[in-house]
């Protein structure tokens, strides 16, 4: 989608037509916005899913569009939008706006143990004023993650150790937020393991084009036991006390 994506500008109507750009994954039998509820949320998956690892990018080229008086932007898909400022605003703020005081939690857990470590987590974060969007991978949509990633300042994955390394469910949402090279500033991982293994360290290398500073993971043995409660503590600690260095909160 980039650097194919290539915007055309119609002087005589002030129509810029986008092609994939400014764009959604909206069916719908309506040809124009009208700013039904729904429009937003479209848009912003779209820019997930499809344009956020080029933010440095768009940032760069919304500048080209200053200029132009636009009445319109017909983009190749999703409905035509009479109020350009809005969605230009839109990509201005997904693709370089502040992060949010937000923790996107995705996590898959076997037998609950690494669940138990989430919820504790969960707790601990909202208590200390931290928002959290938690998702259990088995059950959960790729897109409302990838919206997640968009803005969320902290990512930490949930992780329990199979057969030496991480859950495949696990690793997998690594891939995929390395690809979309969200704009992250913290990570970290809750992982439970029985005998041994890699997991912490398997997800760690598939993420590695996530320019965030690595927080010190919380790994036990089964179930928690009170010492790694209160290291999941210290890590919701962390994660405000980086938030509000950051002026997030
Ligand atoms: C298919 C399978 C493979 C596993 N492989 C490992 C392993 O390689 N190393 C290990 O320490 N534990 C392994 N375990 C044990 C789990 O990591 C352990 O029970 C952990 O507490 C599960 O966390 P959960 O309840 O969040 O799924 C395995 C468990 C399953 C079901």
């Amino acid at each position: 989608h980039w650097p194919e994506t290539m915007l055309t500008y119609l002087p005589e109507d002030r129509i810029l037509f986008t092609c994939d750009f400014l764009g959604s994954h909206l069916a719908t039998s309506e040809l124009y916005s009208t700013g039904r509820p729904g429009e937003r949320e479209a848009a912003k998956r779209y820019f997930a899913e499809i344009m956020m690892p080029f933010s440095n990018l768009i940032v760069k080229n919304l500048d080209k569009l200053d200029g132009l008086q636009i009445e319109m932007v017909a983009p190749s898909h999703g409905p035509v939008v009479s109020n350009p400022s809005y969605i230009i605003d839109c990509y201005r703020e997904w693709s370089a706006g502040p992060m949010r005081n937000k923790v996107c939690l995705p996590f898959v857990s076997m037998h609950g143990s690494t669940r138990v470590m989430v919820d504790a987590l969960v707790a601990a974060l909202v208590s200390r004023g931290v928002a959290v969007e938690r998702f259990e991978l088995t059950a959960s949509d790729l897109g409302h993650i990838a919206m997640s990633l968009v803005d969320a300042a902290t990512v930490v994955i949930g992780a329990p150790t199979v057969l030496g390394g991480a859950h495949p469910a696990a690793a997998h949402i690594a891939l995929l937020a390395n690809a979309l090279r969200p704009r992250t500033k913290f990570v970290s991982v809750l992982c439970s393991y029985s005998w041994g293994g890699r997991a912490v360290e398997q997800i760690s290398g598939l993420i590695g084009n996530l320019r965030a500073e690595a927080l010190e993971p919380v790994v036990c043995k089964g179930l928690p036991r009170s010492q790694d409660l209160q290291a999941i503590e210290r890590l919701a600690d962390q994660i405000a006390q980086k938030h509000r260095e950051l002026g997030l909160m």
